[in-house]
């Protein structure tokens, strides 16, 4: 008997494992693209503990201090504490530097492997009734992971850093009525004040991580309760404990939780650690000590957000500045292009699922088959592209096309509302052919019935 059957069997005797009702026996479709979900959620677990040791060596605070430590330049200057202690943890603490850039580097996997999940979810139509509202908690959770990013973007407090974290409070000011309370709240006041640093730190650490683990704790609850979407199935499925019709979508096919799917969700989260160890190993990150302390007399000469950002400051790039009163509320082109702009993407974002309304859908759904939903994503995909270029028009104007920008904006403008429909359109007229008949959909749909009551098809059949 092998090791893992042995351990296997002694959970078994006391938990009742092999009760198909059971967590440990549900069933996992074996799809590649269902495994983005299982990356983001182990770049969250690097975060959490490369972010405790960092913890350990940063200081939340503005105050100067005289620096006394590796680099040169700055040897025996008064600097804030934050940014001092960003440059200990970098320069003189073991493993500090490798640590500093695998949290950064888990935080850009983070986002980007959120979107990708996103995007296989959208595709394949998985948002789809009854997953609607785990839709709306992945949403939520996409929002809360750029708060992350962002909140710790302006921890070190160097001058890059603090001033592109300035364009966040000027944002949060922009809301009518309520935007110098919400500064107050979250930048602890004029930006940046001695309480900005601890008042991030604080969001960063503690609310935005616990907001997180509490959205994923319910978007697995519910990913357990209804069961994972599956793809549809060649034919009838036989060989496992029963024999499964192809369009039965009272049982899964699939691996059990455990061991077969424990084991390969092992080699995603060693793949993700061994990948994350390699950037961190050999490719730098946010270099503080060339960017210096911050300096509320000097603006750095090119200030960008991260790359998930950029399309908000597409945005705010291409908004003319506009600036009117409606009743006691003033309205200006940092609140439409910062706050109303990006609002309306994310509600148009959790919304979806009501608009591509549908009866109780099981299996997930080819996207070449889908002419209408997937050209709304085509176009959605390349609205946010150009938008981020947008956000870029400075290097777009001055490294690429030699010209200013304000050459290039009415151009960007254009794109950014021509574009999206055309690339929407051409796909929907490529796909429309071959949209399967209503008839035919009825053979992979769902009739009603009840997705997640019945007990799984643990077996691992490997078609799913
Ligand atoms: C912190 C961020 C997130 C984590 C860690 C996460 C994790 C997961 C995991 C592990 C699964 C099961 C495996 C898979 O389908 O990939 C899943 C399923 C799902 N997620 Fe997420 N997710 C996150 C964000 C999102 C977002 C942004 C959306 C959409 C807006 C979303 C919508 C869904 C839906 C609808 C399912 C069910 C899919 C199905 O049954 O096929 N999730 N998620």
């Amino acid at each position: 008997m092998s090791r893992a059957k042995a351990v296997y069997d002694w959970f078994d005797t006391r938990l009742d494992l092999e009760n198909g009702q059971t967590f440990l026996g549900k069933a996992f479709p074996a799809e590649d693209s269902f495994l983005l979900g299982e990356v983001a959620l182990f770049c969250f677990l690097l975060l959490i503990l490369s972010g405790v040791f960092l913890g350990f060596f940063f200081e939340p605070s503005t105050s100067d201090v005289e620096y006394d430590g590796s680099v040169q330049k700055f040897q025996g200057e008064e600097m804030p504490e934050a940014f001092v202690s960003v440059l200990h943890i970098t320069y003189d603490v073991p493993f500090g530097m490798f640590i500093r850039r695998l949290h950064h580097w888990a935080a850009h996997l983070f986002v980007a492997s959120i979107g990708l999940h996103m995007l296989r979810v959208f595709f394949t139509g998985a948002y789809r009734n009854p997953r609607e509202p785990n839709w709306i908690v992945g949403t939520g959770l996409a929002a809360l992971s750029m708060g992350a990013a962002y909140t710790g973007y302006a921890l070190p407090f160097d001058e890059f850093a603090a001033t592109a974290t300035s364009i966040g409070y000027n944002l949060t000011i922009s809301i009518p009525l309520l935007g110098d309370f919400l500064g107050q709240v979250v930048f602890g006041g004029e930006f940046p004040s001695s309480a900005t640093i601890p008042r991030l730190y604080f969001l960063h650490v503690l609310v935005i991580p616990a907001a997180i683990a509490v959205g994923l704790a319910v978007h697995m609850a519910i990913l357990i309760r209804q069961k994972h979407t599956e793809a549809p199935r060649d034919g009838d499925v036989t060989g496992g404990r029963q024999s499964v019709d192809e369009d039965d979508d009272d049982i899964i096919i699939g691996l059990p939780a455990f061991p077969n799917q424990a084991a390969v969700s092992a080699v995603v989260f060693f793949v993700t650690a061994a990948t994350l160890s390699a950037l961190a190993g050999l490719l730098p990150v946010h270099n503080v000590a060339e960017y210096g302390p911050n300096d509320p007399a000097s603006t750095p000469a090119l200030i960008m957000p991260d790359w998930f950002l950029m399309w908000v400051y597409g945005f705010l790039k291409l908004l003319p500045q506009i600036s009117f009163n409606v009743g006691p509320a003033h309205i200006n082109g940092e609140f439409v292009g910062g706050i109303v702009l990006p609002g309306l993407v994310f509600a148009a974002v959790a919304i979806w699922p009501f608009i591509d309304r549908t009866e109780p859908t099981h299996f997930t759904a080819d996207p070449l088959d889908r002419a209408w939903q997937t050209g709304v994503g085509v176009a959605a995909v390349a609205f946010i592209m150009i938008a981020s270029i947008a956000g870029m028009n400075n290097i777009l104007a001055d490294q690429v096309l030699g010209t200013t920008t304000n050459v290039v904006n009415p151009i960007l403008t254009a794109a950014l509302l021509v574009v999206p429909p055309i690339f929407g359109g051409i796909t929907y007229l490529l796909l429309r052919d071959g949209e399967p008949t209503p008839a035919q959909e009825s053979d992979v749909a769902a009739d009603g019935g009840s997705v997640g009551d019945e007990p799984d098809n643990t077996e691992p059949e490997g078609d799913g």
